[in-house]
């Protein structure tokens, strides 16, 4: 497939992708045996990750999904997080694992947990497929993070920018000349 030509470059290939979320999903299987499970997805951006981790994972699970925006086309947090769709069902009492796509600020994350602890769930574990280098304003607890990343703007594998590339198989840094006009 030839690269795209908004981007500069490869950051993660789709090999290196499919080989991290196995072993994530290996480690999920291994921590949560004998329990149930809700993996929550937060819309978009982690709907191509979830879609990969629950089948990496060997036991059953439900998927839930929620939508969050805090981002606008942008390429900067605007730190406003609106939940623009809630989860489907009840999280009370379960075990409730967070497929958030890429930790940031983590202002999201950190929204997203205290709103969902209020409902009284088992546990709350994050599984954060990218988490950026030094750019965490507020602290969450990542249990699971596929991989660290330098501070820069990319997109693919469900990431966007203005809701384009989400359907790149790889991760890759979006050319500046892209957003800066
Ligand atoms: P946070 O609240 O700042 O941690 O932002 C998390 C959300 O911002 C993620 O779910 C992404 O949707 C989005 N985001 C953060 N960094 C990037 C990026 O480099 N590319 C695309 N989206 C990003
Ligand atoms: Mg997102």
């Amino acid at each position: 497939m030839q690269l795209h030509p908004d981007i500069s470059e490869v950051v993660l290939t789709e090999e290196q992708i499919k080989a991290r979320v196995a072993e994530l999903g290996a480690q999920i299987t291994a921590d949560y045996a004998g329990e149930d499970l809700v993996v929550v997805s937060v819309l978009r951006g982690a709907a191509i990750y979830m879609a990969d981790l629950v089948r990496a994972i060997d036991m059953d699970v439900e998927m839930d999904f929620m939508a969050v925006s805090s981002y606008g086309d942008g390429v900067t947090s605007s730190g406003v997080i609106n939940v623009t769709k809630d989860l489907s069902s009840s999280i009370e009492g379960k075990n409730v694992l967070i497929a958030e796509d890429i930790l940031d600020t983590g202002q999201t994350l950190a929204y997203l947990i205290e709103m969902l602890r209020a409902r009284n769930p088992k546990s709350i574990t994050v599984a954060a497929f990218l988490k950026k280098d030094g750019t965490q304003k507020v602290d969450v607890d990542c249990k699971y993070v596929g991989f660290a990343c330098p501070d820069g703007f990319i997109v693919g594998y469900g990431l966007d920018y203005a809701e384009h590339y989400r359907n790149l198989p790889y991760i890759g840094i979006l050319k500046p000349s892209v957003y800066e006009n």
